[in-house]
Protein backbone atom coordinates (compact mmCIF):
# COMPACT_ATOMS: atom_id res chain seq x y z
CA UNK A 1 0.00 0.00 0.00
CA UNK A 2 1.16 3.46 -0.63
CA UNK A 3 -0.50 6.13 0.82
CA UNK A 4 -0.23 10.23 1.07
CA UNK A 5 -0.88 12.32 3.97
CA UNK A 6 -1.97 15.43 3.18
CA UNK A 7 -3.65 18.26 5.61
CA UNK A 8 -2.52 21.53 6.78
CA UNK A 9 0.68 22.30 8.90
CA UNK A 10 0.66 21.31 12.50
CA UNK A 11 -2.35 18.62 11.74
CA UNK A 12 -0.93 15.74 12.75
CA UNK A 13 0.40 14.11 9.83
CA UNK A 14 3.83 13.31 11.41
CA UNK A 15 1.97 11.80 14.38
CA UNK A 16 0.03 9.80 12.55
CA UNK A 17 2.74 8.73 10.15
CA UNK A 18 4.82 7.50 12.61
CA UNK A 19 1.95 5.03 13.97
CA UNK A 20 0.92 4.15 10.57
CA UNK A 21 4.79 3.26 9.75
CA UNK A 22 4.98 0.99 12.95
CA UNK A 23 1.72 -0.55 12.59
CA UNK A 24 1.67 -1.48 8.74
CA UNK A 25 5.33 -2.17 7.97
CA UNK A 26 5.94 0.34 5.33
CA UNK A 27 8.51 2.85 5.07
CA UNK A 28 7.68 6.79 6.27
CA UNK A 29 8.77 9.25 4.32
CA UNK A 30 8.67 12.81 5.18
CA UNK A 31 10.14 15.56 2.86
CA UNK A 32 9.96 17.86 5.58
CA UNK A 33 12.70 15.63 7.39
CA UNK A 34 14.64 15.21 4.61
CA UNK A 35 14.74 18.84 4.21
CA UNK A 36 15.64 19.39 7.66
CA UNK A 37 18.51 17.05 7.59
CA UNK A 38 19.75 18.70 4.66
CA UNK A 39 19.69 21.65 6.17
CA UNK A 40 21.93 21.26 9.03
CA UNK A 41 24.79 20.19 6.91
CA UNK A 42 27.47 22.40 6.40
CA UNK A 43 27.16 22.18 2.62
CA UNK A 44 26.18 24.99 0.06
CA UNK A 45 22.86 22.72 -0.51
CA UNK A 46 22.33 22.66 3.08
CA UNK A 47 22.16 26.68 3.47
CA UNK A 48 19.97 27.16 0.14
CA UNK A 49 17.68 24.58 2.22
CA UNK A 50 17.75 26.01 5.57
CA UNK A 51 16.82 29.60 3.65
CA UNK A 52 13.44 28.09 2.43
CA UNK A 53 12.82 26.07 6.40
CA UNK A 54 13.21 29.12 8.24
CA UNK A 55 11.20 31.36 6.11
CA UNK A 56 8.24 29.03 5.59
CA UNK A 57 8.70 28.64 1.87
CA UNK A 58 8.60 25.65 -0.04
CA UNK A 59 11.91 24.10 -1.16
CA UNK A 60 11.77 24.55 -4.76
CA UNK A 61 10.55 21.48 -7.00
CA UNK A 62 14.18 21.11 -8.63
CA UNK A 63 15.67 19.89 -5.59
CA UNK A 64 12.98 17.88 -4.07
CA UNK A 65 11.32 16.01 -6.62
CA UNK A 66 14.35 14.13 -7.74
CA UNK A 67 15.20 13.24 -4.45
CA UNK A 68 11.81 12.12 -3.95
CA UNK A 69 11.37 9.67 -6.60
CA UNK A 70 14.81 8.13 -5.88
CA UNK A 71 13.66 7.70 -2.28
CA UNK A 72 10.62 5.78 -3.08
CA UNK A 73 12.91 3.31 -5.29
CA UNK A 74 14.83 2.57 -2.16
CA UNK A 75 14.22 -1.27 -1.22
CA UNK A 76 12.54 -0.67 1.98
CA UNK A 77 9.65 0.58 0.32
CA UNK A 78 9.18 -2.16 -1.94
CA UNK A 79 6.17 -3.55 0.40
CA UNK A 80 4.66 0.29 0.54
CA UNK A 81 5.30 4.32 1.73
CA UNK A 82 3.62 7.03 3.20
CA UNK A 83 4.45 10.41 1.90
CA UNK A 84 4.20 12.98 4.74
CA UNK A 85 4.61 16.49 3.04
CA UNK A 86 4.83 15.17 -0.42
CA UNK A 87 3.33 16.54 -3.30
CA UNK A 88 3.22 19.79 -1.65
CA UNK A 89 1.80 21.72 -5.24
CA UNK A 90 0.52 20.45 -8.36
CA UNK A 91 3.71 20.28 -10.38
CA UNK A 92 5.02 17.58 -7.60
CA UNK A 93 1.80 15.66 -8.01
CA UNK A 94 1.98 15.72 -11.86
CA UNK A 95 5.86 14.39 -11.59
CA UNK A 96 4.83 11.43 -9.33
CA UNK A 97 2.55 10.51 -12.25
CA UNK A 98 5.16 10.95 -14.44
CA UNK A 99 7.36 8.87 -12.55
CA UNK A 100 4.66 6.18 -12.64
CA UNK A 101 4.31 6.26 -8.91
CA UNK A 102 1.34 4.16 -8.30
CA UNK A 103 -0.95 6.00 -5.15
CA UNK A 104 -3.27 3.75 -3.81
CA UNK A 105 -4.78 5.82 -0.90
CA UNK A 106 -4.80 9.32 0.49
CA UNK A 107 -5.85 10.61 3.75
CA UNK A 108 -6.35 13.99 4.13
CA UNK A 109 -6.64 15.31 8.19
CA UNK A 110 -8.57 17.97 8.39
CA UNK A 111 -8.59 20.71 10.86
CA UNK A 112 -9.10 24.23 11.90
CA UNK A 113 -6.38 27.16 11.89
CA UNK A 114 -7.08 28.08 15.61
CA UNK A 115 -6.81 24.16 16.97
CA UNK A 116 -3.08 24.47 14.46
CA UNK A 117 -1.69 27.15 16.11
CA UNK A 118 -2.23 25.27 19.88
CA UNK A 119 -0.64 22.22 18.67
CA UNK A 120 2.34 24.32 17.24
CA UNK A 121 3.30 26.10 20.33
CA UNK A 122 2.82 23.04 22.30
CA UNK A 123 5.20 20.63 19.78
CA UNK A 124 8.20 19.85 20.98
CA UNK A 125 10.74 17.17 18.42
CA UNK A 126 13.59 15.09 18.58
CA UNK A 127 15.61 16.56 14.99
CA UNK A 128 17.32 13.11 14.46
CA UNK A 129 14.16 11.03 14.34
CA UNK A 130 11.51 13.26 13.57
CA UNK A 131 9.34 11.90 16.60
CA UNK A 132 7.22 14.97 17.77
CA UNK A 133 5.48 15.13 21.03
CA UNK A 134 3.49 17.64 22.57
CA UNK A 135 3.69 18.98 26.13
CA UNK A 136 -0.09 18.39 26.90
CA UNK A 137 -1.32 16.10 24.24
CA UNK A 138 1.04 13.68 23.72
CA UNK A 139 4.24 14.26 26.24
CA UNK A 140 7.10 12.59 26.56
CA UNK A 141 7.61 10.13 29.33
CA UNK A 142 10.41 12.25 30.45
CA UNK A 143 10.05 16.59 30.56
CA UNK A 144 12.09 17.43 27.64
CA UNK A 145 13.62 14.31 26.65
CA UNK A 146 13.14 12.42 23.79
CA UNK A 147 11.53 8.49 24.88
CA UNK A 148 14.09 6.62 22.70
CA UNK A 149 17.33 7.87 23.01
CA UNK A 150 16.46 10.38 25.81
CA UNK A 151 18.29 13.70 24.23
CA UNK A 152 17.02 16.77 24.36
CA UNK A 153 13.63 18.09 22.51
CA UNK A 154 13.56 21.30 20.74
CA UNK A 155 10.77 23.62 19.63
CA UNK A 156 11.02 23.75 15.67
CA UNK A 157 12.51 27.12 14.40
CA UNK A 158 9.46 27.41 11.88
CA UNK A 159 7.10 27.30 14.81
CA UNK A 160 7.54 30.63 15.09
CA UNK A 161 4.18 32.31 14.39
CA UNK A 162 4.99 34.94 11.76
CA UNK A 163 7.02 31.81 10.24
CA UNK A 164 3.40 29.60 10.73
CA UNK A 165 1.60 32.18 9.26
CA UNK A 166 3.77 31.98 6.60
CA UNK A 167 3.05 27.91 6.19
CA UNK A 168 -0.52 28.65 6.05
CA UNK A 169 -0.55 30.82 3.33
CA UNK A 170 1.60 28.38 1.67
CA UNK A 171 -0.66 25.68 2.70
CA UNK A 172 -4.08 27.48 1.29
CA UNK A 173 -2.11 28.71 -2.59
CA UNK A 174 0.07 25.56 -3.59
CA UNK A 175 -1.30 22.48 -1.66
CA UNK A 176 -5.16 22.82 -0.91
CA UNK A 177 -5.55 22.71 -4.58
CA UNK A 178 -4.43 19.14 -4.64
CA UNK A 179 -7.42 18.27 -2.38
CA UNK A 180 -9.64 18.67 -5.74
CA UNK A 181 -6.75 17.19 -7.95
CA UNK A 182 -7.02 13.46 -5.70
CA UNK A 183 -10.72 13.77 -5.26
CA UNK A 184 -11.15 13.44 -9.11
CA UNK A 185 -8.83 10.51 -9.33
CA UNK A 186 -9.54 7.07 -9.35
CA UNK A 187 -7.68 6.87 -6.18
CA UNK A 188 -9.31 5.95 -2.62
CA UNK A 189 -9.83 9.68 -0.94
CA UNK A 190 -10.71 9.92 2.71
CA UNK A 191 -10.88 13.03 4.84
CA UNK A 192 -10.32 12.42 8.47
CA UNK A 193 -11.51 15.02 11.11
CA UNK A 194 -8.41 15.65 12.94
CA UNK A 195 -9.39 17.50 15.35
CA UNK A 196 -10.34 14.82 17.81
CA UNK A 197 -7.18 12.96 20.40
CA UNK A 198 -4.64 11.43 18.82
CA UNK A 199 -5.78 7.84 19.70
CA UNK A 200 -9.28 8.69 17.95
CA UNK A 201 -7.40 10.13 14.73
CA UNK A 202 -5.79 6.73 14.57
CA UNK A 203 -8.55 4.75 15.26
CA UNK A 204 -10.31 6.20 12.14
CA UNK A 205 -7.15 5.88 10.06
CA UNK A 206 -6.63 1.71 10.75
CA UNK A 207 -10.34 1.50 9.84
CA UNK A 208 -9.88 3.06 6.73
CA UNK A 209 -6.57 0.86 5.96
CA UNK A 210 -8.42 -2.24 7.21
CA UNK A 211 -11.00 -1.43 4.43
P1 LIG B 1 6.96 19.62 7.09
O1 LIG B 1 7.90 19.08 8.08
O2 LIG B 1 6.29 18.70 6.14
O3 LIG B 1 5.90 20.47 7.89
P2 LIG B 1 4.31 20.62 7.75
O4 LIG B 1 3.59 19.93 6.69
O5 LIG B 1 4.18 22.08 7.74
O6 LIG B 1 3.81 19.86 8.92
P3 LIG B 1 4.34 19.79 10.36
O7 LIG B 1 5.49 18.84 10.41
O8 LIG B 1 4.58 21.18 10.92
O9 LIG B 1 3.06 19.24 11.10
P4 LIG B 1 2.39 17.82 11.09
O10 LIG B 1 1.13 17.85 10.29
O11 LIG B 1 3.39 16.76 10.78
O12 LIG B 1 1.96 17.75 12.62
P5 LIG B 1 2.63 16.98 13.86
O13 LIG B 1 2.38 15.53 13.76
O14 LIG B 1 4.02 17.46 14.09
O15 LIG B 1 7.66 20.75 6.20
C1 LIG B 1 8.50 21.74 6.76
C2 LIG B 1 9.11 22.57 5.64
O16 LIG B 1 9.89 21.73 4.77
C3 LIG B 1 8.12 23.28 4.70
O17 LIG B 1 7.69 24.52 5.23
C4 LIG B 1 8.98 23.43 3.44
O18 LIG B 1 9.85 24.52 3.55
C5 LIG B 1 9.80 22.14 3.41
N1 LIG B 1 9.16 21.07 2.62
C6 LIG B 1 8.70 19.88 3.10
N2 LIG B 1 8.16 19.14 2.12
C7 LIG B 1 8.28 19.88 0.99
C8 LIG B 1 7.90 19.67 -0.36
N3 LIG B 1 7.28 18.55 -0.76
N4 LIG B 1 8.18 20.65 -1.26
C9 LIG B 1 8.80 21.78 -0.89
N5 LIG B 1 9.18 22.06 0.38
C10 LIG B 1 8.92 21.11 1.31
O19 LIG B 1 1.67 17.53 15.03
C11 LIG B 1 1.74 18.87 15.47
C12 LIG B 1 1.62 18.89 17.02
O20 LIG B 1 0.31 18.47 17.40
C13 LIG B 1 2.59 17.95 17.74
O21 LIG B 1 3.01 18.56 18.92
C14 LIG B 1 1.75 16.70 18.05
O22 LIG B 1 2.19 16.03 19.22
C15 LIG B 1 0.37 17.32 18.25
N6 LIG B 1 -0.72 16.44 17.84
C16 LIG B 1 -0.76 15.61 16.76
N7 LIG B 1 -1.95 15.00 16.67
C17 LIG B 1 -2.69 15.48 17.71
C18 LIG B 1 -4.04 15.24 18.15
N8 LIG B 1 -4.86 14.41 17.51
N9 LIG B 1 -4.48 15.90 19.25
C19 LIG B 1 -3.66 16.78 19.92
N10 LIG B 1 -2.38 17.03 19.55
C20 LIG B 1 -1.90 16.39 18.46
Amino acid sequence: MNLILLGMPGAGKGTQAEIIQREQGIANISTGAMMREISRAETDLGKKVQEYLSTGRLVPDEIIIQMLVERIHQSDCENGFLLDGFPRNLDQAKALDQAKVEINLILFLKISEKEIIERMSGRRVHLPSGRSYHIAHNPPKIEGKDDVTGETLIQREDNHPDVIKKRLNVYYDETEPLLSFYRQKDISFYEIDASRTLEEVSEDIRNVISN
